[in-house]
């Protein structure tokens, strides 16, 4: 038998409407903000994803699923949304529209080889949200307070929003050789990952999975302290405007995010449940300064952040919040022989273009087993068709709820069920 890919899920009828349920509250909330919807391919050059995110990172060393189409071009199928977000915006030249700046949301599948584990898929849906072309405390602000808007939004408590500034690049150039100078002497005492990273990515050691206990992780100087004087003042400055909107957050001077192209302010949410599983992170994001240059576009910088629909669900779960079950149908017609089933396949398909949702059974089984099937898609009314009924035109309507009923006229039947 077939299986499903390994690190994927089937989202199920029975399961969809929550699904569905988070994707319209995110569109509105998006609304709220003023972003709009981008839409990118699912797969991109591997050149993008490795130029953006950085060679150097799990995601580009180890996590993509890359292949060469038949034309011998490098595809990667996308870890990310932030690396195409900004090739879209240099290759349309957004810099140029007249609505300034560019604030956009998306809401796609994102692939990475992970190893599997609850909360960690191989395909997810990212909910992502980028600010482009303005450098200002407080669009990070907008969108830590957007962010966790979301969350307070589904009645999500048990959460904490880590905050820290990675600084600009000569910060973050002078905090990599004070990191160089702490871990190199006893670096044989770490993972060959960390072993490969002073070389290559530093600051990435503190991030690391396998050595997090490990003494001189505690103990490595702070970004703090190497951030000059512009840097200090830019995450003061939306540190306070946090603090004057009422918006919680603590500082992790360890927070240095598993992606390369972050500047200043960087943050994650965590989630506190009991029974949320051990990775705790349900969102990431950041200021990416350099990263419109790096991958050959304007002068530009950029915020923001993405998080997972699977988490966001853990989450909910984590804390017993529940998701309201979906409306049923609005009529289900049951139908007592041949000639009845007939003419009911007629009628909802009327009432159907009249924008009533019904349906009947297709299975032609006996009243009793319709009743049921009426109450398990939980339709509001019911009709029964017959002899008598197709004859005269007039059906009893009965309100499942209340049991009562009325006679109408077939005819009738969409004008009674548009006032219901
Ligand atoms: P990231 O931290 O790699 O950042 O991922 C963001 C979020 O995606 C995570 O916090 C988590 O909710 C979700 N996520 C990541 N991997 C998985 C997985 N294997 N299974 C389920 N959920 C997962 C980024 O992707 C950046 N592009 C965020 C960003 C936007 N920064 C600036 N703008």
């Amino acid at each position: 038998m077939i299986q499903i890919p390994r690190g994927t899920q089937d989202i199920l009828p029975k399961d969809s409407h929550k699904w569905q349920f988070i994707e319209e509250r995110l569109h509105a909330i998006a609304k709220n903000y003023n972003y709009k919807e981008i839409r990118t391919p699912a797969f991109e050059s591997t050149e993008l994803f490795v130029r953006g995110v950085g060679g150097s990172t799990d995601i580009v060393n180890k996590e993509m699923y890359t292949f060469k189409d038949k034309g011998d071009r490098s595809l990667t199928l996308k870890p990310e949304g932030t690396a195409p977000v900004v090739r879209s915006y240099i290759e349309n030249k957004m810099q140029h529209d007249v609505v300034q700046p560019t604030k956009v949301y998306y809401m796609d599948p994102m692939f990475r080889y992970e190893r599997k584990q609850k909360g960690r898929y191989r395909q997810f849906v990212q909910f992502g949200i980028e600010a482009i072309g303005v450098e200002d405390p407080l669009i990070d602000v907008e969108v830590l307070s957007m962010l966790m808007h979301i969350y307070q939004s589904f009645g999500l408590k048990d959460l904490k929003l880590y905050i820290n500034s990675i600084g600009d690049q000569d910060s973050r150039a002078a905090y990599n050789e004070a990191l160089v100078d702490h871990f190199r002497p006893s670096i044989t005492e770490f993972c060959t990952d960390c072993q490969v990273r002073i070389d290559t990515n530093p600051m990435r050691i503190l991030d690391c999975k396998k050595d997090r206990d490990h003494e001189l992780i505690r103990t490595a100087p702070r970004m703090y302290d190497y951030l000059n004087e512009e840097s200090k003042a830019y995450f003061e400055e939306v540190k306070s405007n946090l603090d004057a909107i009422g918006i919680g957050y603590e500082i992790d001077y360890n927070l240095v995010r598993g992606l390369d192209y972050y500047t200043h302010t960087a943050f994650e949410v965590m989630s506190d449940a009991e029974g949320f599983g051990a990775i705790t992170t349900l969102c990431g994001g950041g200021r990416y300064n350099g990263l419109l240059e790096m991958l050959d576009g304007p002068h530009e910088t950029g915020i923001g952040f993405a998080l997972s629909i699977e988490r966001l669900l853990l989450a909910l779960e984590a804390e017993g919040i529940e998701i309201p079950e979906p409306e049923g149908i609005d009529l289900y017609i049951c139908a007592l022989d041949e000639k009845a089933t007939e003419k009911a396949s007629h009628i909802v398909h009327t009432l159907r273009t009249k924008g009533i949702s019904c349906d009947i059974d297709y299975k032609r089984r006996k009243l009793k087993a319709q009743m049921k099937d009426a109450d398990r898609k939980g339709a509001a009314y019911t009709i029964v068709l017959g002899g008598e009924e197709l004859s005269t035109g007039n059906v009893e309507l009965k309100h499942m709820g209340s049991g009562e009923s009325k006679t109408v006229h077939l005819d009738e039947l969409h004008t009674l069920l548009e006032e219901k």
